[in-house]
């Protein structure tokens, strides 16, 4: 069993600023769980913290049944990869692969056995006598993730390990990693400031802000009921359109009232908005459940201000009244113009409300 425990762990930097606060976190065995934000809101720290690289300042980090405070990284049973693959230049694949074990003193024919299995689940075979340089970004990243596999550790922490490829490169890798969980599944810790690639590799999403945690969720909760308006805008693109609303309690039910628009409130939404009639509102409306192909009654008019045209799907940003609404998942035949106007329709129940004053979802 390779649980990783974070109990209220904090993070100060000297006297004054505070990267970490107050991180409660649970990782089961064999899951992968992703740390994403934006800049600067205490990813990397809370991962150095779990691999020892890093004090902590208060709180309680166990890994397995051990608690770790104070152990060094080495003694941690744990494999790191960072975003520059730091692999030793002047030796062979082969070499790099073999170091850790080597360490460890194990015996040439165990590592050979150990090497062999990675070469095979990784397609390094070819690769083995090569010196990294002679590797492409994508080979060397594979390198540095099967030095981590040959090692056999408790846990996998990865930062940013993506970050230097090039997109099609990237998502390539993704794959490949998602492949590697099913063949080697290890308890993975996995930071990243890129929300699809949370989406896509996380069997749960921890969303950052500001040294704490804001909500953590499979990728189908943080999408379709974030906690609060930051998350809503971070996952998602492109991001959530937000509107400054009225709750009206009107003759067929709650309606939602925003400058030039007018949206009638989801049945799943009507109980927790009831105490809010005649309250202000943040409506949250994803560009991709909204239309301006007919449905039913249009919420209000807008004007088009830009079309993207991106082959699979049209994206239109539009103003109604000033404000700034995006439209995706359109039609590309669609043949539409900047400066028309379109009327809007909400094609999806998942319209979200959150309080003006702390942002949190009305629930
Ligand atoms: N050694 C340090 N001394 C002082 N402040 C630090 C130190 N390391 C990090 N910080 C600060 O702590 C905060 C969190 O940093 P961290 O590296 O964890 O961010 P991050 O979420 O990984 O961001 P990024 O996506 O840019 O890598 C930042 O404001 C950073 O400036
Ligand atoms: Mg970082």
């Amino acid at each position: 069993m390779s649980e990783i425990v974070l109990s209220r762990v904090n993070k100060h930097y000297g006297t004054t600023f505070h990267a970490v606060k107050d991180v409660d976190l649970t990782i089961s065995d064999k899951e992968f769980v992703v740390l994403v934000g934006p800049s600067g809101c205490g990813k990397s720290t809370t991962l150095r913290m779990i691999a020892g690289l890093e004090d902590i300042s208060s709180g309680e980090i166990r890994i397995g049944d051990r608690v770790v405070n104070t152990l060094p990284p080495r003694d941690r049973d744990i494999a790191m990869v960072f975003q520059n693959y730091a692999l030793y230049q002047h030796m062979t694949v082969y070499d790099n692969l073999a170091f850790g074990l080597r360490n460890k003193k194990m015996p040439e024919e165990k590592i050979k056995q150990a090497i062999g299995h990675v070469t095979e689940i990784l397609g390094l075979g070819t690769m083995l006598q090569r010196k990294p340089r002679q590797l492409s970004g994508g080979q060397q990243q594979r390198v540095a993730l099967g030095r981590c596999i040959v090692r056999n550790p408790q846990a996998f922490l990865f930062d940013e390990p993506l970050s230097n490829l090039d997109a099609k490169l990237r998502t390539q890798m993704r794959v490949e990693i998602k492949r590697l969980r099913a063949r080697v599944p290890t308890t993975s810790v996995f930071v990243t400031h890129d929300q699809v690639e949370a989406m896509t590799l996380g069997d749960r999403v921890v969303v950052m802000r500001d040294g704490s945690i804001q909500q953590c969720g499979t990728p189908l909760q943080v999408y379709s009921e974030p906690s609060n308006k930051f998350v809503a805008g971070f996952i998602g693109a492109p991001a959530m359109n937000f509107l400054s609303a009225e709750i009206r309690m009107e003759e067929g039910g709650l309606v939602a009232h925003a400058p030039g628009l007018r949206i009638p409130v989801p049945a799943r939404c009507r109980e927790a908005l009831f105490s809010r009639a005649d309250h202000k509102v943040i409506l949250g409306v994803r560009p991709e459940h909204l239309s301006i192909t007919p449905t039913d009654k249009p919420i209000g008019a807008a004007q088009v201000e830009v079309v993207e045209q991106l082959g699979a799907e049209l994206v239109i940003e539009t103003l109604v009244e000033g404000q700034a609404i995006t439209v995706s998942r359109m039609d590309p035949t669609l043949h539409i113009t900047a400066g028309q106007k379109v009327d809007l329709h909400v094609t999806s129940e998942q319209l979200h409300f959150f309080d003006p004053e702390t942002e949190w979802r009305i629930q």
